[in-house]
């Protein structure tokens, strides 16, 4: 049943946007300490700067729009939107990590920004289209750096663990690989029952299949390694979340944000191919480096998939949510 206008779903977007920032905001604090290289250190502070405007730029839209602000913090930290819950277990303990799950987050503002555009555009709204392109196009070039520095992070990494030791660091980042496959999994699994009808699905179903092969790919490497995979710990790249699917199920919007949480998510494996293929190449694994480029180049293939399901994906769940036809 059609329970709300277009307005009110774009307001509610504005707040998932607001929340989203807050969020932002913790991580791009935290994160030069954590960094460990002046590079990337730099990278944050300045993007802490443009988060701070992206933050003001979004709670003034929801005050033009007569939304109650005055709790929109206390409302972020306490139940959040899909990121509190993608992202709040998090604890990168490396620099590779922290580079890691800040680029996979940047993706997830960018499918924020990117779905919160389309609604505003049905909704007719030209100030909220023109503030999701422009903070959008922040969040994709903070990506942009952010991948520029994975094999600066890498270093950093090594450095910081005294790695002498290669070989068990080429391990423990094919264990991080497989660990996140293995989440990979679960998320495409769970994906028909979230995705509805249409692209999104078809789109998920076919990278299920590719998933599955990947995780063979890094099995063998891992035995290659004389490591078993069946022992193997999951690390801390990962995103929280064993209530992921019941979170997005519950979203009266579950396509929608599950088309920009997929989409943070293959932006994660791209990045932990990235961090593999650096670690490889120190390791002159001729093997694994072919194996990292072969799967990250399928995940940005997914993620690009993704993103051109956004358009029906929003049409459709916002035709069932205010009675809209779908154009
Ligand atoms: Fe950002
Ligand atoms: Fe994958
Ligand atoms: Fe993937």
């Amino acid at each position: 049943m059609a329970t709300r206008t277009l307005d009110d779903q774009l307001t509610k977007y504005l707040i998932d946007v607001h929340s989203i920032e807050v969020q932002a905001l913790a991580q791009m604090k935290a994160a030069p300490d954590l960094a460990g290289d002046d590079r990337l250190a730099r990278t944050f502070a300045e993007h802490l700067d443009e988060t701070r405007e992206h933050e003001r730029l979004v709670r003034e839209q929801l005050e033009e729009r007569g939304a109650d602000t005055s709790t929109l913090m206390d409302i972020a930290g306490r139940v959040g939107g899909w990121a509190m819950i993608a992202f709040a277990r998090l604890n990168p303990d490396t620099p590779g990590k922290l580079t890691a799950h800040a680029f996979s987050y940047e993706h997830m503002e960018l499918a924020a920004y990117e779905l919160l555009r389309r609604v505003a555009e049905r909704a007719g709204d030209d100030d909220v289209v023109e503030l999701a392109r422009t903070v959008g196009a922040q969040e994709r070039a903070m990506g942009q750096r952010l991948a520029a520095c994975f094999d600066t992070a890498v270093a950093a990494s090594l450095r910081e663990k005294g790695a002498e030791d290669i070989e068990s660091e080429l391990v423990s980042y094919l264990t991080d690989a497989h660990a996140i496959e293995a989440q990979s999994l679960k998320l495409l699994e769970a994906a028909p029952a979230l995705a509805g009808a249409g692209e999104l699905a078809q789109v998920l179903q076919k990278h299920l299949d590719e998933t599955r092969g990947q995780q063979c790919m890094i099995e063998a490497r891992l035995r290659a390694h004389d490591a078993e995979p069946s022992r193997l710990q999951s690390t801390a790249l990962r995103i929280g979340g064993a209530n992921l699917g019941a979170f997005l199920a519950a979203q009266p919007d579950t396509p929608v944000k599950l088309a920009g949480f997929a989409y943070a998510f293959e932006h994660l494996e791209i990045a932990a191919y990235d961090l593999l293929r650096c670690v490889a190449e120190q390791a002159s694994d001729g093997e694994t480096i072919a194996v990292a480029l072969q799967i990250r180049g399928e995940e940005r293939a997914a993620a690009d998939r993704i993103a051109e399901s956004w358009d029906a994906v929003v049409n459709v769940t916002l035709a069932q949510l205010v009675g809209e036809p779908a154009v």
